[in-house]
């Protein structure tokens, strides 16, 4: 099999404390050995190998985990987006919006916008990604999303438990019944994870730990939305059934912290949503400092959070959520990975996927310092050059 040296790294940042610095495994003047789709070695700059990327004293870093996304839905919601800047408050209503322009695309087109979010996440320097089906509220359209994004990833979600869709109005428990009933049963075969959007306004507690035991029972594993609009079950649900993360977790109690700590669920910040609904951000210090698992994902979707940038998520985790610069990087890499319950993936330890990314900066503190500036100058994707910067 070929090898390929990325050679000449002048800070590479592996998350693997047995092979360099710190927690972030931090190795410099470092040559990083591909073979096929693998990490073969961390060597000193100078590495031999069939072929070879001269990072240029450059910084690399994994490539990114995005264990919370939206990708496959059609049309766009940027009036609402200017309605909320100007005052009005994010209520999640919107989800029906993009349901019905999603009932009404083809296949081919959902693909198509799919793989087009895909490629620009590529771009960021995002790797490996998660996404959830929720906009097909009906069982032919879930199984439809759910088809689009295997396409995409081997992390698909269904999410038929997103909102209440318009023709139950006023009927939730009859929706929860036909999600886990013949929509888990459609739309199963296509998802590795089942997820639920527990809050007032969506599904309350006893409806979702229904759609969970559901899941379960279907061989799925668990993911739960909780806490975003307000304090809720959310959080302790997601401990309690040992779901492998649950997301937003913006309105926290001290129970809630205490559950985390104390449990094997991921925290996931999504701090691009808090910032495009002018939610507060989250106290993940709080949960750091109490010893809890975080990791840090865009939410990319056309209501809350139309970001595929990891770079501005981190910006936003830093500043705002009070992480540091690393404990920051290391959510949007391994956290991602621990919160989809993958190894392969969010390092680059010898037999991990060879998913990395050369920055074109000296270290990754410039993807906080130079907030919205586009720094992945080469995403290497499985071992293959997946983008490249024409100026890279
Ligand atoms: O994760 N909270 C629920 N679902 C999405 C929002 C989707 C939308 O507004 O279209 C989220 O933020």
């Amino acid at each position: 099999m070929t090898t390929l040296a990325i050679d000449r790294i002048g800070l590479l940042v592996t998350n693997d404390p047995g092979l360099g610095e710190g927690p972030l495994g931090v190795v410099r003047d470092a040559a990083l050995v591909l073979e096929g789709d693998r990490v073969l070695a961390v060597e000193r700059a100078g590495a031999q190998a069939d072929e070879r990327i001269d990072a240029g004293g450059r910084c690399v870093i994994p490539g990114f985990v995005d264990s919370h996304t939206h990708l496959v839905f059609a049309g766009e919601r940027g009036d609402e987006f200017a309605a909320r800047m100007a005052g009005a408050p994010y209520r999640a209503g919107g989800i029906r919006t993009t349901t019905d322009a999603t009932r009404a695309a083809s296949d081919d087109a959902l693909t198509g916008l799919a793989r087009r979010r895909r490629d620009e996440a590529l771009r960021g320097g995002i790797t490996h990604l998660e996404i959830k089906s929720g906009y097909g509220l009906d069982v032919a359209t879930e199984e439809r999303l759910c088809a689009v994004a295997a396409q995409l990833t081997d992390d698909v979600t269904f999410l038929g438990a997103h909102v209440v869709p318009a023709e139950y109005a006023g009927r939730a428990d009859d929706y929860v019944g036909l999600v886990c009933g013949p929509m888990l049963a459609a739309c199963a075969p296509h998802a590795r994870w089942i997820d639920v959007f527990c809050e007032d306004g969506a599904f309350d507690e006893e409806q979702s730990r229904a759609v969970l035991e559901a899941g379960r029972a279907a061989g799925l594993g668990l993911r739960v939305h909780g806490n975003q609009l307000g304090p809720g079950a959310g959080v302790r649900l997601a401990v309690e059934l040992g779901a492998a993360s649950v997301d937003h977790c913006t309105h926290l109690t001290d129970d809630d912290v205490a559950a985390l700590a104390g449990g094997e669920t991921v925290a996931t910040f999504l701090p691009a949503t808090d910032f495009s609904t002018r939610e507060p951000y989250p106290d993940a210090r709080r949960v750091l400092d109490a010893g809890g698992r975080v990791a840090v994902a865009t939410n990319c979707n056309p209501g809350s959070s139309y970001t595929t940038s990891m770079a501005f998520c981190i910006a936003l985790a830093v500043r705002d959520l009070h992480m540091t610069i690393d404990e920051a990087l290391q959510a949007a890499t391994l956290g991602g990975a621990r919160a989809l319950r993958r190894t392969d993936v969010g390092h680059l330890a010898p037999g991990a996927r060879a998913d990395a990314v050369v920055l074109d900066a000296p270290s990754h503190a410039h993807l906080v310092y130079r907030p919205g500036v586009p720094l992945a100058a080469t995403t290497i994707s499985a071992g293959r050059v997946a983008w490249s910067a024409p100026w890279s």
